[in-house]
C-alpha cells in the first residue's frame, strides 16, 4: 500500500480508503461486530489507515464498532474520517441539517460513540441548501482550534457552495475543505461536469463514494449472485449491464477481479482520487486490496470511457466545440499548454 496526501494537507492516508457504512447488521444487511473488526485487522496489516464512517451509519452502530476497535488498537495509526448532517432524531429540528448547532452537537456524540477525542476529518455530508457556506466553515475552523477535528471535508454539495466556501476560507485564514466526497463510479460520472474540475482547481482529493456502484461493477449480479442491490435498481437496468460487461471482460483479460477494473479506472483519471471501497466480508476486502497491484493500459482506459461516457451538457460540451475552440484560441488550441 502507498500513501497519498489528502488534498492540501500534509495528511498521509492509504491510496485505498475502507468505507464502513456496512458495519452493523441494521435494516437487513452487513458486517457483525466480529468480521467488521476481522475486515479493520486485514485493512491495517495490509497498511490500511482510512477509515470513512458517518454519525447516521447503521444508526451509530458503525461508529460504536471503530470506537471499540479503536479502543484496543492504535488509535494515532488511523485517520479516522465522520461526518455530520443526517439526523440522530426525528424530534428536534436541530438534530440535523449543516447548521453550526448540530454541527457541535453532532460532533460530541460521534466522538462518544467513537471513544476518541478527536475526529482527524469531518465531513458535511449532504448539503442542506440552508445553512450558509461561512457558518460551515467557521465551525469546523473552531473544532479544528478546540483539537476536536483535524481538518474540514465536504461531501454531496454543488460546486459553486464547495468553491465559495474554499474561497471565503482563503480569505478569512480558515481552514480549507481539503477532500470532496461524491458518488462516482463508471455507472455514476456526472460529477465530471463541474465537480471535479472544482476539487483540481482547489487541490482537493476526490474520495468516489460507492466506486464498486454498491457492488454491481463486480460483475456479481451478472452471474446471478445475490447482494445488497434490488433488482429495480438503476445500478442494474440494461446501461448499468453493459458498462459491467466491459469491465468483465477486461478483468477477464487481465486476469483480475472486476472490482480492480472498477477502482482502477476511478484511480486513474488524472486526478488526486481515493476510492472509498465498502466490504460486508473479509474476502471481498482481501480482493479489493490487490486493486494497488493493477493498472490499465490506454487502451483498456479508453474502452470503459467509451462504454460509461456522459453527455457533459452546457457548458463542458460546449467549450470542446470546433467553433468556439477556434474563436476563443485565435486557432492556437493547440499549441497552447492546458491546466
Ligand atoms: N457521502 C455519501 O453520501 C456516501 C454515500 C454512500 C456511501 N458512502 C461511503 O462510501 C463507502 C462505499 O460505498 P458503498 O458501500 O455504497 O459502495 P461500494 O464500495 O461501491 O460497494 C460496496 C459493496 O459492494 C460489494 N462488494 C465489495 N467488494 C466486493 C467484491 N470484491 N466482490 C463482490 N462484492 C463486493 C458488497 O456488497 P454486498 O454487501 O451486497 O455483498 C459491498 O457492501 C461507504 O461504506 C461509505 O463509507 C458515502
Amino acid at each position: 500500500m502507498n500513501y497519498k496526501l489528502l488534498g492540501r494537507s500534509g495528511l498521509k492516508v492509504s491510496e485505498l480508503c475502507l468505507g464502513t457504512m456496512g458495519f452493523g447488521t441494521e435494516a437487513g444487511w452487513g458486517a457483525d461486530k466480529d468480521t467488521s473488526f476481522a475486515i479493520m485487522d486485514a485493512y491495517a496489516n495490509a497498511g490500511g489507515n482510512f477509515l470513512d464512517t458517518a454519525n447516521i451509519y447503521k444508526l451509530g452502530t458503525s461508529e460504536k464498532i471503530i470506537g471499540d476497535y479503536m479502543s484496543h488498537h492504535d488509535r494515532d495509526y488511523f485517520v479516522l474520517a465522520t461526518k455530520y448532517t443526517l439526523k440522530d432524531n426525528t424530534t428536534n429540528p436541530n438534530a440535523s441539517g449543516n447548521s453550526r448547532k448540530n454541527m457541535m452537537r453532532s460532533v460530541e456524540e460521534s466522538l462518544k460513540r467513537l471513544k476518541t477525542d478527536f475526529i482527524d476529518v469531518l465531513y458535511l455530508h449532504i448539503w442542506d441548501d440552508i445553512t450558509p457556506i461561512d457558518e460551515v466553515l467557521r465551525g469546523m475552523d473552531d473544532l479544528i482550534k478546540q483539537g476536536k477535528i483535524n481538518y474540514a471535508a465536504i461531501s454531496d454539495t454543488p460546486a459553486w457552495v464547495v468553491a465559495k466556501g474554499n474561497t471565503l476560507a482563503e480569505l478569512m485564514g480558515w481552514s480549507q475543505f481539503i477532500a470532496l466526497q461524491v458518488e462516482y463510479s463508471l455507472l455514476a460520472r456526472t460529477a465530471e461536469r463541474e465537480l471535479i474540475p472544482m476539487a483540481k482547481h482547489f487541490g482537493m482529493t476526490v474520495t468516489p463514494w460507492a466506486p464498486l456502484a454498491g457492488g454491481a461493477l463486480t460483475g456479481k449480479y451478472l452471474r446471478g449472485d445475490k447482494g445488497r442491490i434490488k433488482p429495480e435498481s438503476k445500478r442494474l437496468n440494461s446501461r448499468a449491464e453493459a458498462i459491467t460487461k466491459v469491465v468483465v471482460e477486461i478483468a477477464q483479460e487481465l486476469g483480475v477481479s472486476e472490482s480492480h477494473v472498477a477502482l482502477n479506472w476511478t484511480r486513474q483519471q488524472g486526478f488526486s482520487c481515493i476510492p472509498i471501497v465498502g466490504a460486508t466480508k473479509v474476502d471481498q476486502l482481501l480482493d479489493n486490496l490487490k486493486t494497488v497491484e493493477v493498472a490499465l493500459n490506454d487502451d483498456q482506459l479508453k474502452r470503459l470511457n467509451d462504454a460509461s461516457a456522459i453527455e457533459l451538457g452546457f457548458p463542458g460540451d460546449f467549450f470542446k466545440e470546433e467553433g468556439v475552440r477556434a474563436n476563443t484560441f485565435g486557432g492556437f488550441y493547440d499549441k497552447v499548454e492546458k491546466r
